[in-house]
């Protein structure tokens, strides 16, 4: 899967990936690119790794980051101007890498609030880390996306895929990085000036879990509800309705699991 280190070589971005540290082995791309951050990294400084012994996934669960032909990769996103639906980030990071994986002809899907699926298997995932200096937002946001895994352990088989699993001709990482890039910094500037709404069909569009049965576990809840997702707010919330009382309301953030049965 070639070497990231030539990404430069790749890259037709502005100011993504301009600055650009990789690594065989890290602990976790994200948690140095956050210290970079803190050290006065530019907007659009990338961290990579062939492997990472301490992924970190959503909510506190552990992303498994073998050095397998993967990508794990953290950008530092100074957002200018900060929009208002600032919490919508990750939802902007999603369009734009789907759309920087476009060209590969690979169909993918993007499941709320930021996941990447080839049909029901998850191809990508995306952490957002915020930190606030003095009112303005550093963000690092790292994907992992399996390119050339071509089998999974037990606890993924069936659920999780790759590019290489999809058909997909992927040249190198470094190419396939630097499309990537192309494809979220003009989505990022999109949603630094209009907010969410700007790319709020760009989202939609591809997110075919809207208007679907859904099954949904909230932070605090043990056990998981039934519910249709309805739409997205003008925020990136996804508004679910109760389908027995018809009562609807905002969910912010969720594990949500398309439900075979009742979709
Ligand atoms: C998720 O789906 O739960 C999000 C997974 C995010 C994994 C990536 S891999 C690169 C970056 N470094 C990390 O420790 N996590 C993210």
């Amino acid at each position: 899967m070639g070497d990231l280190r030539e990404l430069a070589r790749h890259l037709r971005t502005r100011s993504l990936g301009r600055s650009h540290e990789h690594y065989a082995t890290i602990g976790s791309t994200n948690d140095r690119a956050s210290q970079w951050a803190r050290d006065g990294a530019p907007h659009g400084a990338v961290v990579t790794a062939d492997a990472q012994t301490a992924g970190r996934g959503r909510r506190g669960r552990s992303w498994i980051s073998p050095a397998a032909g993967n990508l794990y990769a953290s950008v530092v996103i100074r957002p200018d101007p900060v929009p208002r639906e600032f919490g919508a980030a990750a939802l902007a990071v999603g369009v734009g890498l789907r759309e920087g994986l476009a060209a590969l002809g690979v169909p993918v899907q993007l499941k709320w609030p930021n996941d990447l699926l080839v049909g029901e298997r998850k191809l990508a995932g995306i952490l957002c880390e915020c930190r606030w200096v003095d009112g303005t937002p550093e963000l690092v946001a790292g994907f992992g996306i399996n390119v050339g895994q071509d089998s999974f352990d037990d606890e993924l088989r069936g659920i999780a895929t790759s590019l290489v699993l999809e058909g997909a001709k992927v040249q190198s990482r470094a190419a396939l990085l630097a499309n990537l890039l192309s494809g979220l910094e003009p989505c990022l500037q999109a949603f630094f000036d209009g907010g969410f709404p700007a790319i709020a069909q760009r989202y939609e569009r591809h997110c075919p879990m809207l208007g679907q049965t859904v099954q949904i576990a909230g932070d605090g809840d043990s056990q998981r509800r039934t519910v249709v997702a309805e739409r997205l707010d003008a925020d990136g919330a996804l508004v679910v309705r109760d389908p027995s009382t018809g009562r609807s309301w905002r969910v912010e953030a969720s594990d949500v699991f398309v439900s075979r049965s009742e979709s």
